[in-house]
This record gives structure tokens, sequence and C-alpha cells, in this order.
């Protein structure tokens, strides 16, 4: 696939992100023109030639998911009326992808409605990062390659040399995450205890395992409405953590998050931009560029090499 020209596209969703990668590959974002029509439909142009090109279409389904989502769905159609001779949505944030399963009557499955939905458009493979269940890749007949954060996170917290640190999962979902953390970082491991009381809302119980006196870093694969990351903060300051800290991969921060992460005992706050973040009134929070992974993946799947060593690189 090496010597198939390499396009970068990107839709409206990250275009920070997008120059990212384009500035670390060295090439030029090949321009595509996404607009509205005046009742809002979407209306797209990709003002270069791709034909027989190995095109990336860069798009997080974040908010607006629908708009953004619809995007990407567009996008990947014109590349491929466009005769591209391979497409591969990079989408750094997988939006509706809580629903994997039902788990009650009469309820969607979302998360492969959307992976349908991107393969009947046309998506040859997919690149993505920390899916809110990894099982959602067998959602896909095509290839999906899944990368994780954690080697830009670890690197970032390797740096503060944290002695005493315990690192807490949010809830028993994000343990196997929190697990990996503490491992590469050397520490030990708990788990809050949380119940959803509504999408807004959650209740925590108690921290399985020790807290007090500790350097606490809480991990989950993102921050949404923010209600997990900052009560389990809560718990973990009320329960005599020394220090505080959170990271997620994905800023969703909608609804109070941001009113929540100022308010919340923390003394750091780390995501990276798999979503544009707007860091303003959060003096705490600091964005990881995520670029530097996804270009690297990128370029390997253009030359057709290994992506495994990816996942445990720490440098
Ligand atoms: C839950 O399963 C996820 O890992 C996150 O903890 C959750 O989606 C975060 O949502 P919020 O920030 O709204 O509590």
């Amino acid at each position: 696939m090496g010597h198939r020209s390499l396009e970068l596209i990107g839709g409206n969703a990250c275009p920070g992100l997008t120059d990212d990668i384009a500035k670390e590959l060295n090439i030029h974002r090949t321009v595509a023109r996404v607009g509205r029509f005046p009742d809002g439909e979407i209306d797209v142009q990709i003002e270069a030639n791709v034909r027989g090109a190995d095109v990336f279409l860069i798009q997080s389904t974040s908010p607006p998911v629908n708009d953004n989502l619809m995007e990407l769905l567009i996008l990947i159609d014109a590349a491929r009326r466009a005769s591209a001779m391979r497409i591969t949505a990079v989408i750094p944030y997988f939006g509706y992808a809580r629903k994997d399963r039902k788990d009650e009557g009469r309820v969607p499955i979302t998360a492969k409605l959307v992976a349908n939905l991107l393969t009947k458009a046309g998506a040859d493979r997919v690149l993505t990062i920390d899916l809110h269940a990894a099982q959602i890749q067998g959602f896909f007949d095509v290839p999906v390659d899944h990368l994780y954060s954690a080697p830009v996170l670890v690197r970032h917290f390797l740096k503060q040399r944290l002695e005493n640190l315990t690192v807490v999962a949010p809830d028993v979902g994000s343990s196997k995450m929190a697990r990996g953390y503490a491992n590469r970082l050397g520490g030990d491991l708990a788990i809050v205890d949380k119940r959803r009381v509504s999408g807004e809302d959650v209740e925590v119980g108690d921290v399985i395992g020790e807290v007090k006196d500790r350097n606490v870093l809480l991990v989950d694969d993102m921050i949404s409405t923010a209600g997990s990351i900052t009560e389990a903060a809560r718990v973990c300051a009320e329960r005599g953590a020394r220090s505080v800290r959170i990271a997620a991969t994905h800023g969703v921060f909608c609804g109070p998050a941001r009113e929540r992460l100022r308010a919340a005992p923390v003394e750091e706050i780390v995501v990276t931009d798999t979503i544009p973040i707007d860091t303003t009134g959060l003096p705490t929070l600091n964005v990881l560029r995520i670029g530097p992974l996804l270009s690297d993946a990128i370029m390997r799947v253009h030359t057709e090499q290994s992506l495994s060593v990816l996942f445990s690189r720490i440098e």
C-alpha cells in the first residue's frame, strides 16, 4: 500500500487534531469542503483527486454526535465514489458506544448500528482509541485497529514520579484499565463502588482498597458529565487521600461537567485531544496530544506494518 498516496481528510469534529496528524506525517491534509445546505443537510466535496489513494478520514463522533457521525458517513461516501482505493475511518472518539448490548427490553444496540452504517457507507477499516468496550471491535466485519491512550497518559504521570500511588477505578468497568496503569506506574489498585442513578447522576458507596494518605490517580475511558469521576474524587478525598488526580482518554465534557470538574478536590485533570477541549476556566486541566500516536498508527497501516508495538510502548 506504501506506493499509493496517503490522503488525510478531516471533518469538522477535530480539525486541530487533523492538522496535528498532518504535521507529524509531514504532509498536507487533503482539503474537503464540508458545508451545509440552507435546510441543514450536509454537503461535501473533496477538493483533490483521491482516485486509487489510501484515504484516512479523521472524525470523532463527539457532540454534536449526530452531525459528526453523518458528516463522517457522507465523507466516506464521497471518497468511495471518487474511487479511493482504501478508506480508513479514523475515529479517535467513537460515540454511540455505550449501548453495546440489550440490557433491557425493546432497546437498540447503537454501537452495532453505527458499525453497520460505517461499513455500509464504504469504510474498509477503522482506527480508534479506547473504545468504551473493547468487544465493539467484533461488531465490525472489517479490520479494526484499537489503540490505547495509556502510553501517552502513563508517560505524563511517570514524569511526576508519584510515590505512595493508588490508581483508582471510578467503577468496576474501568478496573482492568486501572490495573494496567497501576502496573505501569508502580502503584496499588482500588475500586469505587458506583451505581448510576440517571444519565447525569451517580451514587458512590465505598472505596474497595486503600486510599488514606495515598496519592490517588483516578483513570477512566471518558469524562462525560463528570459525575462518575468527580464523585469518586470526592470519596477518595473524604477517605483521607493525600492528593487526587484524574485522567481520562476522552473529554466529552457535556452538561454539568465543567462545573463539576471546577469544584472537584483534585490537583490535576488530564485528558487527550481525541475531542477538542476548551481549557478556559479549568486551570488544572492538561490536554495531551494524541496526534503523534495516531500519526504513527496511520503510517503503519499505510505501509502495512504491525501496530502492536504501539500498544506497549512507553517512552
Ligand atoms: C462508564 O461506564 C464510563 O467508563 C464512564 O465512567 C462514564 O461514561 C462517565 O460518564 P459521566 O462522566 O457522565 O459520569
